[in-house]
């Protein structure tokens, strides 16, 4: 019998080698890599591979206008640029019990209203599980068609019976090509089964739905291998324990990536949030309180309004309480520190709380400047104006320092009807079709004069 060869690959990148290392030089993680037969390419996904666009001029290609089909969530279809686009294959990723099945479920139902004939393959769960679903997702339409199943010739083979318009994989990590011996959820396994799923989109015209796991650690073979190869990235994001979730492009070859989705989680599904900035400033009061102030932080390549509230209060403590949520919580001591020195405001007595409103993880130093304005409006009880949005990152020396993609935060803020934006002082011209004020502040002294108004 022949020598099986085998070769190394980094589960999170996809690095390969023929020997193991312990450190992946590509991506640098530890312990990554593992060992996977290796592939001769003479016996790779040839049956689907049709030659069918010859080669020819480019003055002779005749465009054809892309079909996007609505997905009957406005939400998802901004994020999509529009619509699924018909032939194309859109990976969905997301962290485990994020409700990625839900949303796309839901998704199904609405497409399958519009006479579209949907196959979806539950790699992971049974037939009865995902009726179960579709029942409290109230999900009830005669042209969806269940198939659970994880062998992928299997499915190819009742695609070619069905023929479907669209088709669902969920999710990447379960399915298997018998092409290959590794077992599913490896690299080798999830890059076989997405090229010959893309030869199907591109082939058959038929729009692929793949949903595939993310891990924060990284050590499972995540989607991250896969952005490359296919058309659209989405990302669904939000915690367990709250209710939010945000729909994030990362890629798409047929629109911007900088829209983002917002849905809530309720008992029956997924509902679309049409206003994202109402929930991220949900029961803020309509008059400023001290405390409270309006930041513009950059998650992912998207510019979010949200707001950062502090209570500062005399503390029963023998050495006061730092409490931190949604913040760095050193990043908070840093600024406490620079507010203490640079102001002179005495907090040695003082506890200091800082939330983020909205669940929103901040871990840019942008905020910088909001958060030390909500400790110091608390602590001398004035408030930052309402309709002032705050902006900048904040040095030991108290100088506010410039930050990334400001233009992107300012239009944000001006899009959400803000009036005023407080900013690091430019070297650069800002260009002028801005119609809100904008006030560049050299210094964190000059940031509390130039917004803060008696309470
Ligand atoms: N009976 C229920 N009532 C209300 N909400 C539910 C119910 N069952 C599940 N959910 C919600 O749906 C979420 C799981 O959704 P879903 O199965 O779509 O996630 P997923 O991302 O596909 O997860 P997995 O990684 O397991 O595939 C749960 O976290 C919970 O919030
Ligand atoms: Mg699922
Ligand atoms: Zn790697």
């Amino acid at each position: 019998m022949a020598k099986v060869k085998t070769k190394w690959v980094c589960q999170n990148c996809g690095y390969e080698t023929p020997k193991y290392i312990g450190k992946c030089p590509d991506c640098g993680s530890w312990g990554t890599l593992t060992e996977e037969v290796e592939v001769k390419s003479s016996n790779l996904s040839q049956s689907v591979i049709i030659d069918e666009s010859p080669v020819c001029l480019i003055n002779e290609i005749e465009i054809t206008e892309s079909i996007k089909l609505p997905t009957g969530f406005e939400e998802l279809d901004r994020v999509l640029g529009g619509g699924l686009v018909q032939g194309s294959l859109v990976l969905l990723a997301g962290d485990p019990g994020i409700g990625k099945s839900t949303l796309i479920l839901q998704t199904s139902g609405n497409i399958c209203k519009q006479g579209k004939k949907l196959l979806y393959i539950c790699a992971e769960e049974s037939g009865s599980q995902v009726k179960l679903r579709a029942q409290r997702l109230d999900v009830n339409t005669d042209n969806l068609y269940v198939y659970s199943q994880t062998n992928l010739e299997n499915i190819v083979n009742q695609i070619d019976i069905l023929k479907p318009d669209i088709l669902v994989i969920d999710s990447i990590q379960s399915i298997y090509t018998s092409n290959i011996t590794s077992s599913s959820g490896s690299v080798s396994q999830i890059r076989e089964c997405t090229n010959i799923l893309m030869d199907i989109a591109k082939n058959k015209n038929i729009t692929v739905i793949v949903i595939g796991h993310v891990t924060k650690d990284g050590n499972i073979a995540g989607p991250k291998i896969l952005e490359h190869m296919v058309d659209t990235v989405i990302y669904f994001e939000g915690d367990k324990y709250k209710s939010q979730r945000l729909l994030r492009s990362i890629k798409n070859r047929f629109g911007s990536t900088n829209e983002i989705g917002v849905f809530n989680m309720v008992e029956n599904g997924l509902e679309e949030v049409k206003n994202p900035s109402e929930l991220f400033m949900k029961e803020r009061n309509e008059n400023a309180t001290p405390g409270s102030v309006i930041i513009a932080t950059l998650e992912g390549t998207r510019a979010l309004l949200v707001e950062v509230q502090a209570l500062v209060g005399t503390t029963s403590y023998p050495s006061p309480r730092r409490v931190s949520t949604g913040v760095e919580y050193n990043r908070l001591l840093q600024i406490i520190a620079v507010l203490e020195k640079r102001i002179g405001l005495n907090l040695s007595k003082h506890d200091v709380y800082v939330n983020v409103i909205g669940g929103i993880e901040i871990d840019e130093p942008a905020a910088d400047l909001g958060i030390a304005l909500a400790v110091a409006t608390c602590y001398r009880d004035v408030v930052v104006d309402s309709d002032c949005v705050i902006i900048g990152e904040i040095s030991l020396s108290g100088e506010i320092r410039n930050v990334s993609n400001i233009e992107k935060r300012i239009y944000e803020a001006q899009k959400l009807g803000f009036k005023k934006a407080i900013i690091p002082k430019l070297t650069k011209k800002l260009p002028d079709n801005f119609d809100i004020q904008i006030i560049q502040v050299p210094r964190l002294m000059d940031a509390i004069s130039a917004c803060v108004s008696k309470k």
